[in-house]
């Protein structure tokens, strides 16, 4: 299939209209292994897969990497080639924020874009689902897939298709890790070598925290809390954000008598790299019984 790019809402529409169903994967470019298994896994539920590459400056706060964001044009282009990618969607910010980037109306993300990572990052979660929402009407997908590594970002996005009646079902993706744990970013690639094994802890700590479920809520949160505050004390240390035991549709955290799956969330900084990381569990109030 050959690969078009549209730059502008002109180009977009002129090619939206040759292709059928469509699957977005939704970006901010700087794409790696992880992407390419979003691309695939869209290649199976679409007769075409779009991805789009916007580096949005709506969800980034004062302070933030908007501009060391890494941007690799040439290299995303080449990956999508190989991938098998039929419509890339690249837009300037101009395009996407006709005038300014300080829009009248936004998408707000409520009380759940104000907990766990948005206690962290106030405002990102309405930066992210206004551009998500700005894509889905500008590519008009049928489907569009996300990444579980970004778990409440998914969470919120479905929340925001199933409030606002919005015609797009959303799939989400495994993470994909590297061969030690660590969960794959864009921003892995700020990491100097002792940085990455600092921040190696927050995958090593969901590992940790995921053996204790059968013993409840606290000793998950003890366990992976045990890796986290070593970490603490390592040269370069990791500068814990949060870690939390959250319902996985509200991100609410979980109470000791919870039973049913969770997601384990960690965040921290490393350097000056922000981290996030998760992993599905199931809470039982005993361990599942042995079968013959
Ligand atoms: O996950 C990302 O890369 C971004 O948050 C997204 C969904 C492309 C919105 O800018």
């Amino acid at each position: 299939m050959t690969l078009v790019i549209a730059r502008t809402r002109e180009e977009l529409a002129a090619a939206r209209s040759s292709f059928g169903t469509i699957a977005l994967v939704p970006t901010m470019g700087a794409l790696h292994e992880g992407h390419r298994s979003l691309i695939r896994r869209a290649r199976g539920l679409a007769g075409t897969v779009a991805v789009s590459i916007f580096v949005n400056p709506l969800q980034f706060g004062p302070g933030e990497d908007l501009d060391r964001y890494p941007r690799t044009f040439p290299e995303d282009l080449a990956i999508c080639a190989d991938e098998g990618v039929g419509l890339l969607f690249a837009p300037t910010v101009e395009t996407m924020y006709p005038g300014s980037v300080e829009t009248a109306v936004t998408v707000s993300s409520g009380e759940m874009g104000t907990i766990v990572e948005g206690a962290t990052r106030p405002g990102h979660f309405d930066g992210v689902l206004t551009v998500v929402l700005k894509l889905f009407n500008l590519v008009r997908p049928e489907i569009a897939v996300f990444g579980e590594k970004d778990a409440q970002q998914l969470a919120m996005i479905r929340r925001m298709v199933a409030d606002l009646n919005v015609p797009v079902w959303i799939d989400g993706s495994p993470t994909v890790r590297e061969k030690d744990g660590l969960a794959l970013s864009s921003r892995n690639r700020y990491l100097s070598p002792p940085e990455r094994v600092t921040a190696l802890s927050l995958s090593l700590a969901l590992r940790r925290g995921a053996a204790a479920a059968p013993d409840g809520p606290a000793k998950v949160i003890k366990a992976a809390r045990a890796v986290l505050d070593e970490a603490a004390d390592t040269d370069p240390p990791l500068e814990l954000d949060y870690v939390a035991l959250v319902d996985p549709t509200t991100f609410e955290e979980v109470g000791e008598e919870y039973v049913g799956p969770a997601v384990l969330a960690v965040a921290g900084r490393v350097g000056s790299t922000h981290l996030i990381d998760n992993l599905p569990l199931y809470l039982a109030p005993e361990p599942f019984p042995e079968t013959s």
